[in-house]
């Protein structure tokens, strides 16, 4: 076997997976402007708005992974409990709180 066919499957597959991590970081950056910003500042920079804390605080926040927010997003906390989205649009959302982490 050819290592040159394997190098180009991997890259292929590679390439292939950062482009999906980016459409759902997109279609959560989309989804969390339309159900979240009207009280988490959802973008970096600008004014923070309200009592909530900004989407880039909380993802760099507890931790190494971003898994307590995908169990708060099933479970959601008052004043969010009239939230209710699906298991695609949390991870979605998830992956766009990936690209707010700096640490
Ligand atoms: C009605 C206003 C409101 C909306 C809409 C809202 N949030 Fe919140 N959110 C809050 C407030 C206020 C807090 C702080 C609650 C606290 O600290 O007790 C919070 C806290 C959070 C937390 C941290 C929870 C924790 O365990 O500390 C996460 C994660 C979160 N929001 C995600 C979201 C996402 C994602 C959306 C959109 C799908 C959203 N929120 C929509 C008001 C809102």
């Amino acid at each position: 076997m050819r290592p040159a066919f394997f190098l180009t499957v991997f890259v292929f597959v590679a390439t292939m997976g950062a482009a999906d991590a980016q459409t759902d970081a997109q279609d959560g950056a989309r989804i969390a402007e339309q159900w979240c910003a009207s009280c988490h500042q959802v973008a970096p920079g600008g004014l923070a708005r309200d009592a909530a804390p900004s989407f880039v605080t909380l993802a760099n926040t507890r931790g190494e992974n971003l898994n307590w927010v995908r169990n708060r997003m099933q479970n959601p906390l008052y004043p969010m409990t009239g939230i209710n989205l699906s298991r695609r649009e949390i991870e979605d959302i998830v992956a766009y709180f990936e690209t707010l982490r700096t640490e």
